[in-house]
């Protein structure tokens, strides 16, 4: 990954973090559209997107390091009832959410990092 792409992904996660829970509401309705039997998965009233990400985030220059961590929590997502095609509903859903959120600021050079 090159170093702009690095910036850019590290930057426009602060500002997503920054909206917090507003951020977290417009992914759930992107993700629930696209499925509604996800919901019953997410038992929990406060809305944890924002956290999410940020390992990774903070990591994308030595990547290597929380592949441990990553594999952890996939094992976890498999006990959550986590199933390989939700993978590609929740990409999409993300990809919403940075669309709306960014609007005119999701460029293709963002949507690509
Ligand atoms: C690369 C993609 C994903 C990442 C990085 C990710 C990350 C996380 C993290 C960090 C947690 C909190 C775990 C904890 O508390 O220890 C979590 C919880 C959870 N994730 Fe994911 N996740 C991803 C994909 C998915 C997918 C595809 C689904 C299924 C729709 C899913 C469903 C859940 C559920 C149901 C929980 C627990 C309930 C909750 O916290 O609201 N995740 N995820």
């Amino acid at each position: 990954m090159q170093e702009t792409e690095i910036v850019l992904l590290e930057d426009s996660f602060a500002e997503v973090r920054a909206a917090g829970e507003q951020a977290a509401a417009l992914f759930y309705a992107r993700l629930f559209v696209h499925d509604p039997s996800l919901r019953i998965m997410f038992t929990s009233t406060d809305m944890k997107e924002q956290g999410r990400k940020s390992l990774v985030i903070k990591s994308l220059r030595r990547l290597d390091s929380v592949v441990p961590a990553l594999e952890q929590l996939a094992v976890k997502h498999v006990g959550y009832g986590v199933r390989d095609e939700h993978y590609t509903v929740v990409g999409k859903a993300l990809m919403e959410t940075l669309s709306v959120f960014f609007a005119k600021r999701f460029t293709l050079e963002y949507r690509a990092a």
